[in-house]
């Protein structure tokens, strides 16, 4: 029985997300609609197979319950992370998460090589004791196989978990233990020779009762026509042969009314498999691999002894494409663990080339497991459809005619792309149920309608710009950070303010991402400032990593919304977004022009001591050192500033433009301006909410304007809508101002590809 867990228990210093334990009776799940469920990213491809994975999962789930289920996930530790994070290989606690949250997922692992290590895999399995590995072989449409027929193979394989040669008894020869097991056996009457290497075998009578009862229960459950018991009896009676005795046994006195042998179907039934009925038989491990190949469609589940299904899962995936589409779970009575079954792949790790199918399948697996089979059905679907289209990872192209080999995550876009759209909205907002405190997508207090806007990090900008926002009454606001209470806090304060500022406005802080769906806009200002000692590229990494994980989690929930993007480096993070989501450009805009614009207009309106109502003021280029402002498509009422100052004057407050945000940094000490970039965010969200079409220079997909080729996001005049981006206007450029502009943008093409290397 698993103990209570204490609310404040921390897993390697880390508190799990907010969410909820699934808990087993019986041996199954009862699961929760918003599940904590760990997972280890793993070694190697691990971590771009399971980001891809947990996208495709995420949108799936969004897809299929429209934000009345999600998966709460939790980062545990395992393998090379854990070692470099805590000096060790598998910490408890990392066992201890799957062990109070019931269900994990994982990637795939290294084992740690030297003596004295047994697989982390292996230990994972033994300490939790999971003692069913279970591997479904089917073929997916498209997928290339050896076989011409691969589809006939249909076999789900449960493999005992914990015993067989895997319990590691082992004596090696020479030593002092082998001699004594040499003369134990001696004593036994059998005589090993000098030098022999000693393992011993166990298969016991309980761990071979309990993997049959989870097979023939599977299925019955699965409306599967045959369980096979497969042993090496023939050879190894009392292990390999008891296990296959204990099997049918097991099936008469638990089963006895829904499994038949193969005796009494033939002698019975004519060979006819009776209504309602589970054949029960048993084949020799030599003959099983001999009999899947030539007669597949004879078996369909097969239970083993743990080194055979070692073997024999590996042979079958083979047959349907090999083990990159093999998924695999280990199930006990009270955890189960998903996986993807083969290796770490140390050689293409990092380049975005991996096929994630194998975890993706095991994550489908889970969603089984859990119950969610809409969600699961829906996986099956974009998989069997991307792939039948020719739309797959290069190992699988690679054997396939005029297909179209797509990068890691470009195939989790294309799975993405596949999935029904998210009916979020609709569903939300009938559900009672849900959490009270949502803001619901479409707000109908009274009789108004009003949007809804997700501003991720409560930091200085997100505070302000949800001030203005909720202040000037454009949209109910949903502020997130990860930090808990600082939104929840912030969030009551605005509240408050608003009810003495006149508005109706709702403003809900939140840590829970449930609490964004369906949203109409998500800006994005999560990210942390640079600290001392850490370099450009460390800032780079950080706050991309941030930002990728915030845009894909706040898109599943929003798949709708226009994402405006604010963390710096901003042209770089813009463009980040817009990967991630695989969102159309023109729904993902960043915020720079604008405030660069009001910098430049604040300071002319103070050299001419004019006011700032009649100033126009345009700024192109990269945010930051890269902007280009163009002083003679800045106007007071009309009249360019080149006609009212001097050369020299325009040149100083294009100066103090270009540096606006250090000088107000050097004042600060610590943090930076957050009013101005609040405002700005303020002013395109109410462009883009009441369709105002304004023209407000932006961080926009270059789209080739201005002769500037490649996919890079940068600060052009544009008209923002409804829809996001209504258009880029193109005017004409003087050569240096030109040329100025393409070299902002080289830096901004440099800068992503720094972040793409850093990131992998
Ligand atoms: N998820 C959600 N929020 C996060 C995450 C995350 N993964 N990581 C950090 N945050 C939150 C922080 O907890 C913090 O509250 O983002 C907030 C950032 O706030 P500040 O540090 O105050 O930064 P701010 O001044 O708001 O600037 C935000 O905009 O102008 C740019 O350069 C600036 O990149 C920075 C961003």
């Amino acid at each position: 029985m698993k103990s209570a867990i204490s609310k404040t228990r921390k897993y390697n210093g880390f508190n799990a997300p907010k969410g909820s334990r699934i808990s087993f009776v019986d041996g199954a799940p009862v699961v929760p609609d918003n599940p904590i469920i760990p997972f280890i990213e793993g070694d190697g491809i691990g971590p771009e197979i399971w980001l891809a994975t947990r996208r495709v999962v995420d949108a799936a789930v969004a897809s299929a319950y429209g934000g009345k289920r999600n998966i709460a996930w939790f980062e545990i530790f395992a393998g090379g992370k854990a070692k470099e994070l805590f000096d060790n290989w598998l910490p408890d606690d990392s066992v201890d998460a799957i062990a109070d949250f019931g269900v994990a997922i994982k990637g795939p692992l290294n084992t740690p090589s030297g003596g004295g290590f047994r697989s982390l895999n292996v230990r994972l399995r033994q300490t939790l004791d999971l003692y069913s590995c279970i591997r479904p072989i089917h073929h997916i449409e498209g997928v290339p196989s050896v076989l011409k027929a691969p589809e006939k193979l249909d076999v789900v394989i449960f493999r005992e978990n914990t015993e067989d040669v895997y319990a590691g008894i082992e004596y090696q020869a020479g030593t002092e233990d082998a001699l004594k097991v040499a003369g134990l056996l001696s004593e036994l009457g059998t005589e090993v020779r000098e030098g022999t290497g000693i393992g011993i075998k166990i298969i016991s009578k309980e761990a071979s009762r309990r993997l049959v009862r989870r097979a023939i229960q599977y299925a019955i459950d699965h409306g599967r026509k045959s369980v096979t018991l497969v042993h090496k009896g023939n050879i190894q009676k009392y292990t390999e042969g008891a296990f296959s005795l204990w099997g049918y046994e097991l099936a008469k006195e638990e089963f006895g009314d829904l499994t038949i042998t193969e005796k009494e179907l033939w002698d019975e039934h004519d060979g006819v498999l009776p209504e309602g009925k589970v054949l029960v038989n048993d084949r020799i491990a030599d003959a099983i691999f001999y009999e899947l190949l030539i007669n597949p469609e004879k078996y369909s589940v097969i239970a083993t002894t743990n080194l055979n299904g070692d073997y024999l899962s590996d042979a079958c995936a083979a047959q349907v494409g090999g083990l990159g589409v093999a998924p695999g779970a280990n199930i006990g009575d009270t955890s189960a663990l998903f996986e993807a079954v083969h290796g770490t792949a140390p050689t293409i790790a990092g380049k975005n080339i991996a096929n994630p199918t194998s975890l993706l399948l095991s994550a489908l697996m889970m969603l089984e497991y859990m119950g969610w089979d809409e969600a699961a059905a829906m996986v099956h679907k974009a998989l069997s459809r991307t792939i039948g289209n020719k739309r797959a990872t290069g190992d699988l192209t690679r054997l396939m005619d005029d297909a179209r080999a797509l990068s890691t995550s470009e195939f989790a876009d294309a799975l993405i792309a596949e999935l029904p759209a998210v009916e979020a909205k609709e569903q939300l907002v009938g559900d009672e149920t849900k959490n009270q405190n949502v803001v619901p997508a479409a707000n109908t207090r009274g009789k108004r309608a009003m949007p809804k806007v997700s501003v991720i990090g409560a930091g200085g900008v997100g505070a302000t710009c949800a001030q203005y926002i909720a202040n000037m009454g454009l949209a109910d606001v949903v502020l997130l950070d990860i930090q808990e209470g600082i939104p929840q806090g912030k969030g009551l304060d605005l509240l408050q303010a608003g009810a003495l500022l006149g508005s109706d406005a709702r403003i809900h802080g939140t840590n829970d991402y449930a609490d964004t769906v369906g949203s109409d806009i998500v800006v994005i200002t999560a990210g942390i400032a640079r600290k001392p000692g850490m370099s450009r590229d460390d800032l780079l990494k950080t706050n991309a990593t941030i930002v990728q994980e915030v845009a894909h989690r706040a898109f599943t929930l929003s798949p709708e919304a226009i994402f405006l993007v604010v963390t710096n480096p901003l042209d770089v993070m813009t463009y980040l977004v817009w990967k991630t989501t695989g969102l159309p450009s023109a729904k993902v805009i960043g915020m720079a022009g604008a405030l660069d614009s009001a910098r430049f207009k604040a300071f002319i309106a103070e050299a001419l001591d004019v006011s700032v109502v009649d100033i126009q003021a345009m700024v192109l280029g990269g945010h930051g050192d890269l902007m280009v402002p163009l002083p003679r498509y800045s106007t007071v009422s009309g009249i360019p500033i080149t006609e009212l100052m001097d050369a020299e004057k325009i040149e100083a407050l294009c100066a103090r433009t270009r540096d606006g945000g250090a000088e107000i940094v050097s004042h600060l000490k610590t943090g930076s301006a957050f009013y101005a970039p609040g405002a700005s965010v303020t002013m395109m969200v109410e462009s883009i909410l009441k369709d105002s079409h304004r023209l407000i220079p932006s961080s926009v997909h270059v789209g080739g304007a201005y002769g500037i080729k490649g996919d890079l996001f940068i600060g052009l005049p544009t008209v923002l809508c409804r829809h996001g981006v209504h258009g880029v206007v193109e005017i004409k450029l003087r050569r240096d101002e030109k040329r100025a502009l393409k070299a902002s943008a080289k830096t901004v093409q440099g800068t992503i590809e720094t972040m793409e290397t850093l990131l992998g």
